[in-house]
Formats: C-alpha cells, sequence, structure tokens
C-alpha cells in the first residue's frame, strides 16, 4: 500500500512512518510539506495519490485551545475536513488520529467504541467535530489515543510526561501529580502497530480505541515511571482543583477497545508499554524489571 502520513515527525508520526514503513510505501509529511488547516496546501495529497492518508496533525495544547478557538477549529476540524474530503476525491482512505477528550469523564469505566462523545472542552469539542467531517469520507477510521508518550516527543509540548518526570526527579525537583484524575497512556509504538493491523486487515471502517490496554491516575503513572527508573523524586498527589488549569478535564476518560479484542488484535497494557519506552530511550536496561 502507499500511505501518506501527516505530522510524520511527531510522536506518533515517527513510529508510523517506521511501522508502516518496513512493508509499505510510506510518503512522510511534515508540517512544512502540508498545513492542513489550508485546503489548497492539503491538495499536495492528489500528487502523491496514496491509497492511505493518516493524519496526526494537530493543536493540542488543551489549556491554550481555550484561548485560541479559531486555530484550534481550523487545525483540528477543518484541518480533519480538508484531509477527509481531498482523500475521497483521490478514493482513498482517511485515518483520523482522536482523543479520549472526546468524553465527558463521568461514566466512571473505561469508554469503549460504542459511547456517545461528550467533550467538555475547546479541544476535545474541535477533535469531535473533526471526528464527524472524517465521516464524511465514508472510507475512514477513528482511532483514539490518550495521554500519549512516544521516543519522538509531542513537537509541541516539548518531551512527553514521561520525560518531564524524569528531568524533574533528575534535577531534584519536588513533583506534584493529580491523583484524581484517570487515563489509559498510549505509547505511540503500540498505537502504530494497531494502525498498520487494521489496515493491513482491512477491518470495518469506523471508530477504534488504541490506547494500552487498562488505566491508572496520573500519580500513580508517575509513581510507575519511577519505580522502573529507580528514581525517588520528592513526589506527592495533588487533587485537580489545586490547578489553576484554563480547561476543563474529563475526570475519568480511560478507553477500552471492545472491536480490537473482536478482531484479535492485542495491545500491551500500560504497564508493559511504560517499560519498553524506557527501555527504547534508554533509561533503563533492557533485562530491567
Ligand atoms: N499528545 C497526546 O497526549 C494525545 C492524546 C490523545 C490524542 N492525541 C492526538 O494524537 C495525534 C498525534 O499526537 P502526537 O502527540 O503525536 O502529536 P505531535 O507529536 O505534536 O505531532 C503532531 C505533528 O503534526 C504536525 N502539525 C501540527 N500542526 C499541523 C498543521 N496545522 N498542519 C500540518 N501538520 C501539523 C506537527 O508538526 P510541527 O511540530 O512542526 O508543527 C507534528 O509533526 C494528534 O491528533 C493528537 O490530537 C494526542
Amino acid at each position: 500500500m502507499k500511505i501518506a502520513v501527516i505530522g510524520s515527525t511527531g510522536q506518533l508520526g515517527t513510529d508510523l512512518m517506521k511501522t508502516l514503513g518496513a512493508t509499505h510505501e510510506v510518503i512522510g509529511l511534515t508540517h512544512d510539506d502540508i498545513e492542513v488547516a489550508d485546503y489548497d496546501s492539503c491538495l499536495t495529497l492528489k500528487t502523491h495519490k496514496p491509497d492511505i492518508v493518516i493524519n496526526t496533525a494537530a493543536f493540542h495544547k488543551t489549556d491554550l485551545c481555550e484561548e485560541e478557538p479559531l486555530k484550534t477549529f481550523s487545525v483540528n476540524a477543518l484541518g480533519a475536513r480538508n484531509v477527509a474530503l481531498i482523500a475521497k476525491e483521490i478514493d482513498a482512505t482517511a485515518v483520523f488520529i482522536s482523543t479520549d477528550y472526546v468524553f465527558d469523564g463521568t461514566k466512571n469505566e473505561p469508554y469503549t467504541e460504542e459511547d456517545v462523545p461528550a467533550p467538555v472542552n475547546t479541544y476535545g469539542i474541535s477533535k469531535l467535530a473533526a471526528e464527524h467531517f472524517t465521516r464524511q469520507n465514508p472510507k475512514h477510521y477513528i482511532v483514539r489515543m490518550a495521554s500519549v508518550f512516544g521516543k519522538a516527543g509531542a513537537s509541541g509540548k516539548g518531551g512527553n510526561f514521561v520525560e518531564t518526570m524524569i528531568k524533574k526527579a533528575k534535577n531534584s525537583e519536588p513533583i506534584t501529580v493529580v491523583d484524581d484524575m484517570w487515563m489509559s497512556p498510549t505509547y505511540t509504538k503500540d498505537a502504530a502497530a494497531v494502525i498498520k493491523e487494521i489496515a493491513e486487515q482491512q477491518l470495518p471502517y469506523g471508530v477504534y480505541h488504541a490506547a494500552n490496554k487498562g488505566y491508572c491516575s496520573w500519580y500513580q503513572f508517575a509513581e510507575q515511571i519511577f519505580r522502573f527508573t529507580g528514581l525517588t523524586p520528592d513526589l506527592k498527589p495533588i487533587k485537580t482543583e489545586q490547578l489553576t488549569a484554563k480547561a476543563k478535564r474529563p475526570r475519568f476518560s480511560a478507553l477500552k477497545s471492545i472491536k480490537l479484542t473482536k478482531y484479535g488484535i492485542e495491545v500491551p497494557t500500560w504497564k508493559e508499554a511504560l517499560h519498553e519506552y524506557l527501555i527504547e530511550k534508554g533509561h533503563i536496561l533492557k533485562d530491567s524489571s
């Protein structure tokens, strides 16, 4: 297959390039190559004529999205629309990467592909709009992830949660992390493998959840990072209300996939994924546990 990856230098994009590139012809499109918010810029997809277009581009600084709704909707929602419609014109499948933030977090058990989204912040609303726009191309996959960590680090956010925790610990900074917000961490290497399977097996079009198995609070995630790395920082739990974040966040946005189980696709647990990531980044040795 010929596959175009938009946002090819991002966390997920980097792993998609590697994972898909092993067996397919992959065209990586950086932000310099394509601006998803600009329809004319997206026409570049037509010159490549891919079978599949994977759109990982996003404006995902959740708090900033509250202050910049126009940019948020231009990149996330209209960007998804531009990509999905141009993909449709060239008979390509559109893959849109979405988020657990399309849910309101009140379910108190993991959200499946069958749950009805009800986002509580501008970022989540723009991503849900993007999901709807993506459906305008009948050949579509909407792949939701959460709390992403990958070797490349998020370009807009300067790393990822794991790297931030390790850096603070090494600098002997006191660390506070919320213990009343739960999510399903997602290792981009595993998410890329899921997307590869979905595409190769030509699974039915629609929504798929591709987070790692299980869930934890952000505090528990931090604890596990330090357990694996052997770092012993001054780590303390705090409550969400102690933060001064602009955007409201879902309290419990864990994801679970009914569909991947149904189609025999296995995803590692978040702890296994974290361990693998720490090895990949050279933070721990291969045989450590
Ligand atoms: N990060 C998370 O915790 C998280 C959680 C759930 C879902 N997601 C979703 O997962 C996807 C991938 O996330 P990620 O962490 O891999 O993101 P990332 O590392 O920030 O990568 C995004 C890539 O898209 C490019 N890009 C940004 N704006 C663009 C635009 N307007 N036009 C074209 N390219 C653009 C970026 O290039 P530049 O850096 O050069 O601008 C970057 O290469 C996103 O759709 C995000 O909404 C992320």
